[in-house]
């Protein structure tokens, strides 16, 4: 057991076995910033003030160089060696939401594209549903005890349904079953909610950048901002192999009608006749952006689509507090 205090807040927790930093954290109702778990997106960045953790928690490749530079390691992989202090931001607005491992029953699949599959859940009566902020995941338990994670499409406010996106992945465990086997009124396994990317209070405007399923968790966050009547200006560039690959079209024109919205859809394989912007989607939001400096960016998708924009959005003043991501990593099973 280590002890574990973190700055600036100077809360303090113990660590259990050989569990790391973010899942003692997490276990004792702190809110870090993560998303993958998995060691990839770098996420949950963390400086090690003092005290000794096991190798392995701090590559360069996904913290970036000055990152690593500085101490920073990665606090999904760091796993105490002594008693630590860390120093991180907190993620206060996560805080009070509780995590729960809920049945879902299948109430609507609808093929959103040739390869997206949109999918309803219905939560079961009377136990509350699930309360989370719009842009969270959850991980769908498998049947082997394999998890999956898919963002909630729909806002918060439909408090008993929620709705993923799930893409076909050939021979993958769960999208392949989603596509082959699963039916209207099957049940599933769900906890949640999961992640910190959610639209942070702010009045400054915010660029949403989404590859391909990357849509659905910003498509929540759009839907909860304009239900609450908010002013903020919103782009939205959606960036996606050619024109069959876009859907949400009835949803995309309701957005389009809301003052302060626009949308760019960005084609990354376009037909010979696509008249729209065509190329990587990070390249269209810089090449209308040469200053991010007074913006926040949302960004959800690909892991490289991911990189590119950690990589190059800086470059162009975006702080690196003002930068806020989903970045859809395969999942690490466990060893059999
Ligand atoms: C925070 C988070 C949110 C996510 N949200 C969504 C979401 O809303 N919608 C969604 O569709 N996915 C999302 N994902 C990805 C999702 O969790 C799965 O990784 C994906 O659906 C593949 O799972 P699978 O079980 O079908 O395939 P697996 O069994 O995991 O993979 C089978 C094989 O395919 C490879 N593979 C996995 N993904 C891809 C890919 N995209 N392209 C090519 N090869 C691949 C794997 O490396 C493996 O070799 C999210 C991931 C994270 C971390
Ligand atoms: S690298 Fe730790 S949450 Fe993704």
């Amino acid at each position: 057991m280590a002890r574990i205090r973190f700055q600036p807040s100077g809360r303090e927790i113990s660590s259990e076995g050989s569990e790391t930093v973010l899942a003692a954290a997490l276990r004792s109702g702190l809110a870090l910033p993560y998303s993958c778990r998995n060691g990839e997106c770098g996420t949950c960045h963390g400086r090690l003030v003092s005290g000794e953790i096991a190798p392995g928690a701090a590559p360069s490749t996904v913290l970036g160089a000055a990152a690593h530079a500085r101490g920073e390691v990665l606090l999904c992989q760091a796993r105490p060696v002594s008693d630590l202090v860390v120093e991180v931001r907190e993620v206060e607005a996560v805080a009070g939401l509780l995590v729960r491992t809920l049945p879902a029953r299948v109430a609507h699949l609808e093929r959103l594209t040739h390869d997206v599959m949109g999918i309803t859940l219905s939560l079961p009566k009377g136990r509350g549903g699930l309360r989370f902020l719009a842009g969270q995941y959850v991980d769908v338990l498998l049947a082997d005890g394999r998890r999956r994670s898919y963002s909630l499409a729909g806002p918060p406010s439909d408090a008993d349904s929620l709705e993923l996106h799930v893409r076909h992945v050939l021979g993958g465990a769960f999208s392949e079953y989603v596509f082959t086997e699963l039916r209207e009124r099957d049940l599933m396994r769900l906890t949640g909610p999961l992640g910190t990317f959610f639209l942070r209070q702010d009045a400054r405007p915010a660029i949403l950048v989404g590859g391909g399923t990357g849509l659905a968790p910003l498509a929540a966050m759009i839907e909860e901002a304009h239900r609450g009547k908010s002013q903020r200006p919103m782009q939205l560039y959606w960036g996606v192999r050619s024109e069959r690959d876009l859907y949400y079209a009835k949803q995309l024109a309701a957005w389009q009608q809301v003052p302060g919205f626009s949308f760019t859809p960005v084609l990354s394989e376009p037909d010979a006749h696509w008249q729209g912007r065509s190329g990587w989607v990070h390249q269209a939001v810089l090449a209308d952006h040469t200053d991010l400096s007074t913006v926040q960016v949302y960004a959800s998708g690909p892991p490289a689509m991911i990189h590119a924009i950690r990589e190059e959005f800086p470059a162009h003043g975006l702080a690196e507090d003002a930068l806020f991501y989903d970045s859809f990593e395969s999942a690490v099973d466990p060893a059999p």
